[in-house]
Formats: C-alpha cells, structure tokens, sequence
C-alpha cells in the first residue's frame, strides 16, 4: 500500500504492476480489499491502482459531502498524483460503476476502455432516495451494526454464504468498520447521483459489464439491458455469484477481464 497526497486528503491505494494502468473502484461501504484477487493476479500484466475511496478504508475522511462526481474528480487527481496522464482502463463495481459513468462523462480523455461491475446506470426512484436518506441519518445515529445485518445478506449469491464464511466475515468487518460519516455522505451522494441512461449511447470506448447471475442489488437483466444501449460493449454474466461477482467468481471474472483488455 501507498499513502498519496490528494489534495488535502491522504489515501491508501495499492500501486502494483507494470503496463497499462487498471484503476479499480470498489463499492459501498467497502474498500479496495474487495478487489484482492484481482490485484493478486492482474497486476502480473497490469499496473493495478486500486484505492480506498475518501473517507473509506484507510483514507482520510473530509466533512465535505460527496457526490459521484466528487469522487470521479478525486479520482482523476489521484492518477495526475500518480503520474498517469496517458488514458487507463477504468472498472467500478456497484457505487464504483456510478463513479465510473461520472469519470467518463467529466474527464473522457482519461479513459480507455470501462468495465462495469454489478451495476446500473439509472438514477434513484423518489422511494430509493428517501430510504438512502433515512439510512444515512440512522447511521449516523446508530453506528453500523444494523447496516451490516441488512446488507451482508444481498451482497452475495447462497452458496458463498453457506460456504464462504470467511469472504463473508472479512466482507462484514470492512463494513462494521467503515466511518458512519462516510457512510452517511456517499449514500446521501447515490440518493443525487445523475441518470446516466441517456449517456450510453454515446459511450463509444469498449466497454465490458459483468454481472452476478444472482446478483438482487443489481439484477443481471438490468446490466445486459444497459449493454444494449451500448455501442462497443460485451456483456458476461458470472455464475456461482450475487452482487460481488469479483470476489465470489475471481476466476470467471479475471479471465473475462483478461480476455476484454487483451492480456
Ligand atoms: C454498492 O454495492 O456499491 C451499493 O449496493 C450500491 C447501491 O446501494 O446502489
């Protein structure tokens, strides 16, 4: 791990590999250890950067709120801070997909090509926000106990609960630990994220979306739906997985990873 000044902010970001840059953007409330295996073997081809997003993981927390184009913007400094100013292949999963679609839109000379993980590119119904919203002021007030019951269980397909204990524990003590403040800003910055729907059509890089087969967060439908609208895109379902395909498949989905970005 590195420690990199980003404004005024310090994050953790794991710098590892030589070649193309793969920048991977994990999901809420987790951190960049959600990507463990990919790192481990992706960064034999590729020079992997995969960060704790602000206030996630070990990176310094601000006060600010935090829309997903807040974090595209910090995103963009890192890789400036890294010395990366040729364009990278950019993979988000789940928050991080709405992070990447807000990369994509602000900073489109940055990027090569875009892998979306367990996904989607609408914004929030009107109910969604106000559950968000309620839920940022209950963690706030209540830590995150009650979220990690709530969520552990639609993060992943049956099997990896029943035998993966400890992905689903290590999963669990990353998000018992997260800093309700960030909690609070990022989901107060999905309930406002952008409908990125009508930027599909003119995404024009290759792009590849992945998805849990069983994944209930992000259902598979919806992914293959947006890759429809996409003009360059392949779509692969990962069996033997829910919302956290990279995790549960590392296998499935390093090879589809392989075989999109050409290692
Ligand atoms: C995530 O995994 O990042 C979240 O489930 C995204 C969301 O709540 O929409």
């Amino acid at each position: 791990m590195t420690n990199i000044n980003v404004g005024e902010l310090c994050w953790n970001v794991v710098d590892q590999g030589v070649g193309q840059p793969l920048l991977l953007i994990h999901g809420f409330p987790l951190d960049h250890t959600m990507w463990q295996f990919q790192i481990e073997d992706l960064s034999r081809d590729f020079r992997i950067i995969a960060p704790d997003l602000r206030g996630f993981g070990s990176s310094d927390l601000s006060d600010a709120p935090m829309s997903m184009a807040d974090f595209a913007d910090d995103l963009e400094r890192l890789l400036t801070e890294l010395g990366i100013d040729s364009p990278v292949n950019i993979c988000g999963l789940s928050m991080g997909g709405y992070i990447a679609w807000e990369f994509w839109h602000r900073h489109p000379q940055r990027l090569s090509r875009l892998i979306l993980c367990d996904t989607r590119a609408a914004a929030d119904n009107t109910e969604t926000q106000n559950t968000r919203r309620a839920t940022a002021e209950r963690v706030l007030r209540d830590g995150t106990d009650f979220l990690a019951k709530m969520m552990i269980p639609k993060l992943f397909d049956q099997e990896t609960l029943a035998q993966n204990s400890a992905l689903v524990e290590a999963t669990r003590q990353v998000l018992l630990g997260t800093s309700p403040v960030a909690i609070a800003a990022a989901l107060n910055g999905m309930a406002e994220r952008e409908d990125a729907t009508d930027w599909l059509p003119d995404i024009r890089i290759p792009a590849l979306l992945l998805c849990g087969v069983s994944d209930s967060i992000t259902p598979a439908e919806e992914m293959q739906r947006i890759a429809e609208q996409m003009s360059d895109s392949q779509y692969v379902t990962i069996p033997q997985a829910g919302h956290m395909a990279p995790l549960e498949n590392p296998q499935v989905c390093n090879r589809a990873l392989r075989d999109f970005l050409g290692a």
